[in-house]
């Protein structure tokens, strides 16, 4: 990655570093990259529109109408089953850091 992995700065706002080692724990299983089929590529994922990515979605990520902003990012990986009921994404993130990191590691996604 060619950052310092770590606490190398506990008080940015949001961490790029965190987010992709957060990633490879929580997320990679599923979201491997260019598979797509255990779960959607996340290439390019800031400002796509959600369920574009050629996936076999869940009717209800589907029909959410939703464009993945960072904000909207954020309120769906806090409590995905929240934001789109009915989704199969089931892995929520509750801390509100750990989620700038991982939205500032998504937007690296290309
Ligand atoms: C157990 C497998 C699994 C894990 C682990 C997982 N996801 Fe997902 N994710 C999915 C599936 C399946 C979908 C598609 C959901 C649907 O169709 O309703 C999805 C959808 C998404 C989407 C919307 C993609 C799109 O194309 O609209 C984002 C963003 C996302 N996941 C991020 C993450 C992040 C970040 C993590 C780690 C915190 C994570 N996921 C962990 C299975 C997983």
């Amino acid at each position: 990655m060619g950052l310092v992995l770590g606490a190398a700065a506990p008080s940015a706002a949001q961490d790029v570093a965190a987010g992709a080692a957060d990633f490879s724990q929580r997320c990679h299983i599923c979201h491997t990259g260019e598979l797509n089929s255990a779960a959607p590529n996340l290439a390019g994922v800031v400002g796509r529109k959600a369920a574009s990515a050629g996936f076999n979605y869940s009717a209800a990520l589907t029909a959410s109408g939703l464009t993945w902003s960072r904000p909207a990012l954020d309120a769906f990986l806090a409590d995905p089953m929240k934001m789109t009921p009915g989704t199969r994404m089931l892995i929520s993130t509750p801390d509100p850091k750990r989620r700038a990191d991982l939205v500032a590691y998504l937007a690296t996604l290309r």
